[in-house]
């Protein structure tokens, strides 16, 4: 499958069960309009639909990359308006990449800046080149990073971290990002690193991934008691699943490779 939306260029491969979405407004170094935002939900949304009429889960992984070297410039400054900062679309797409049950990978070039690293932040895993540049700009505009860019690096990396970075406005380096926590790895070869990475979650049983990604959601936002608590209840579910049959089985068996189908 490959759809091109306004700003966004999203594609499907049944094989591996990867999908890719591309923002696409590379003359404004991909920006975050409006449209830019509403096209990434969107394609989110069709690439969920390829689990339509399957017999288990299909879309098994999602990476996330910049047209032409860049990943994203931040929020469209030519659309700012104290009243309407990208209210349009009628979620926002950090919640969107957040709460979507399938991981999400930022394959991070060029410069990777204010809602741009909002976004790479909100997903699951970030992979960059060495030569991205990372940085929360906003403080030079008299405003303050409005998706949570000072919470996120204060979780990913320490308060301190997040506070120098956004009220310098500074650029910081992928092999800085990366020490600091905040990019996961700056690979040699990125797009290889990136796709084998993501070959290897797409890989796994499904409904463990996916109880993953909520286990490690919960854990920013809950003590270890309640944390604990949680995963009991993911690890029971998954106790009754196909897929962990079928794991135990290709661990018993010898010969035998097993077949996750996300049931
Ligand atoms: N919103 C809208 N347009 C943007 C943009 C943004 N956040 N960032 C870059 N662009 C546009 C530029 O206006 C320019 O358009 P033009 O060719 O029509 O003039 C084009 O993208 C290329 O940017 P340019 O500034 O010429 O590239 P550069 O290599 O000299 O500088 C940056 C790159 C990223 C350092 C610089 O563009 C910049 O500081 N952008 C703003 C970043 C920012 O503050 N983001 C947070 C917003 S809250």
């Amino acid at each position: 499958m490959r759809e091109t939306l306004e700003t966004t260029v999203v594609e499907f491969t049944p094989e591996t069960g990867i999908g890719h979405i591309t923002l696409n407004r590379p003359d404004a170094l991909n920006a975050l309009s409006d449209q830019l935002r509403a096209d990434l939900i969107e394609g989110l949304r069709l690439l969920e639909s390829e689990n339509e009429d399957q017999d288990g889960i299909a879309l098994r992984a999602v990476i996330v990359e910049g047209a032409d070297g860049n990943f994203c410039a931040g929020a469209d400054i030519t659309e700012f308006s104290e009243s309407n900062p990208g209210a349009s679309s009628e979620r926002h797409h950090y919640e969107f990449i957040m709460e979507f049950p399938v991981p999400v990978i930022a394959k991070i070039r060029g410069y990777c800046l204010g809602g741009g690293l909002e976004t790479a932040m909100a997903c699951d895993f970030r992979f960059a080149d060495e030569d991205a540049r990372f940085g929360l700009p906003e403080v030079d505009l008299g405003i303050v990073p409005g998706a949570g860019g000072v919470q996120f690096i204060s979780r990913l990396a320490n308060p301190a971290a997040a506070k120098e970075i956004a009220m310098t406005g500074e650029h910081i380096s992928a092999d800085r990002a990366r020490d600091l926590g905040i990019v996961t790895r700056v690979p040699d070869n990125l797009d290889e690193a990136t796709r084998d990475f993501a070959e290897t979650i797409a890989s796994k049983p499904p409904l463990s991934i996916q109880a993953i990604k909520e286990s490690g959601n919960i854990a920013t936002q809950t003590g270890l008691r309640e944390g604990r608590q949680y995963d009991r209840r993911l690890f029971e579910r998954l106790l009754e699943t196909a897929d962990h049959e079928e794991g135990a089985k290709a661990f018993a068996e010898d010969d035998y490779e097993p077949e996750f189908r996300g049931r």
